[in-house]
């Protein structure tokens, strides 16, 4: 689906004259920021780290925020930084 103000069920940036003039840069950055969470970390679910499903209530406002907040544990797999410059 576009996300670019031609699919109207899905619009994270606005639409027509108005929408977001930083969508390309919005759209990279959530595509690094998300490649960097996946490829350097393991993810636990719940504080415990133990949790199986995710709790997805929904709770009142007008961006559908969630209802109880879903905790994540990271834990570090690659250092971005190689060793020989640390
Ligand atoms: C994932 C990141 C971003 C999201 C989800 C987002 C979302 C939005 C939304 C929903 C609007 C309102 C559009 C409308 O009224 O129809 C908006 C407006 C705007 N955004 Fe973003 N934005 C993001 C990143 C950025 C970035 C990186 C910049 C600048 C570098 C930026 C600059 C602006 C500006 C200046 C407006 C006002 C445009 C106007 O009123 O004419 N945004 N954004």
């Amino acid at each position: 689906m576009d996300v670019r103000g031609q699919h109207f069920e899905l619009l994270p940036f606005g639409s027509g004259r108005r929408m977001c003039p930083g969508t390309s840069l919005g759209l990279q950055m959530v595509y690094a920021t998300f490649g960097a969470m996946i490829q350097c970390f393991e993810w636990k679910a719940g504080e415990d780290g133990k949790l199986t499903s995710v709790d997805m209530d929904e709770g009142r406002g007008l961006n559908l925020p969630k209802a109880n907040p879903l905790v994540c544990v990271p834990a570090a797999r690659f250092d971005p930084i190689p060793l020989s410059i640390n």
